[in-house]
């Protein structure tokens, strides 16, 4: 059975001093909230951190679906799960031991989720997927919002469709950074269900009128429209 789609917008293109308010106007429309987690180490750009979580996991019932660019996510990951996010995702790049990490996730309470940067191929990751909730493909080079979704990427995605197919695997295959109406279509055709929007849904005059057509969309590729 195919899944219904999950949009899960990026606060990350959210007015940062009204962050309760911006998470509650999708709840009731979003899937998830995804937090961009970023320590101006693994990435350039800095953000949040465990704090605003832990206070942003009050203001709304919506699941939060943190991305971590951060280094050393053995050290830094679980607290996020035990702060309350519903799915925990880290970085390949950044991560010796990936299934040690998923399985810490899920013992402290979260989906464990792998992010794979713009330029990290995806075979050798692929026998991990069992150990998996969620993997992330980068369809942009992660660090920045508002940048060019890249087409190639979703070579990525058909691979990891064509392996989840295979060996019947129940994993959300996501994909990040310039998710928009004119994108999320070819995204869904090679096989992704879960959608990241920041500038698509945050930059719109009303997000929760972006969050349903960005979900007819990629339903309609689905084919559960
Ligand atoms: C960038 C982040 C993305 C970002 C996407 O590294 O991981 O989640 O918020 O922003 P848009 O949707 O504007 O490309
Ligand atoms: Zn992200």
């Amino acid at each position: 059975m195919t899944a219904s789609p999950i949009i899960a917008p990026s606060i990350l293109a959210s007015d940062f001093s009204r962050l309760a308010e911006e998470v509650q106007a999708i709840e009731g429309t979003a899937d998830w909230v995804h937090v961009d987690v970023m320590d101006n180490h693994f990435v350039p750009n800095l953000t949040i951190g465990l704090p605003v979580v832990t206070s942003l996991r009050k203001a709304t019932s919506i699941p939060f679906d943190v991305h971590l660019m951060i280094t050393d996510p053995q050290r830094w990951a679980p607290a996020y799960a035990e702060a309350g996010a519903y799915n925990v995702t880290f970085h390949a790049e950044a991560c010796d031991d990936p299934v040690a990490l998923a399985k810490t996730l899920r013992a402290a309470g979260s989906k464990a989720g792998l992010a794979i940067d713009r330029d990290t191929p995806v075979e050798p990751y692929l026998e991990l997927l069992p150990y998996l909730d969620t993997i992330l493909i980068m369809t942009i080079k992660a660090g920045f919002g508002g940048q060019a979704f890249m087409p190639e990427m979703l070579d990525k995605v058909r691979d990891v469709r064509r392996r989840a197919q295979i060996n019947d695997l129940e994993i959300r295959i996501e994909v990040d950074g310039g998710i928009a109406a004119d994108t999320i279509e070819r995204a869904a055709e090679a096989g992704a269900d879960a959608f990241v929007a920041g500038t698509a849904v945050y930059g719109a005059a009303d997000p929760a009128e972006a969050i349903r057509k960005l979900r007819a969309l990629a339903a309609a590729r689905m084919g559960l429209a």
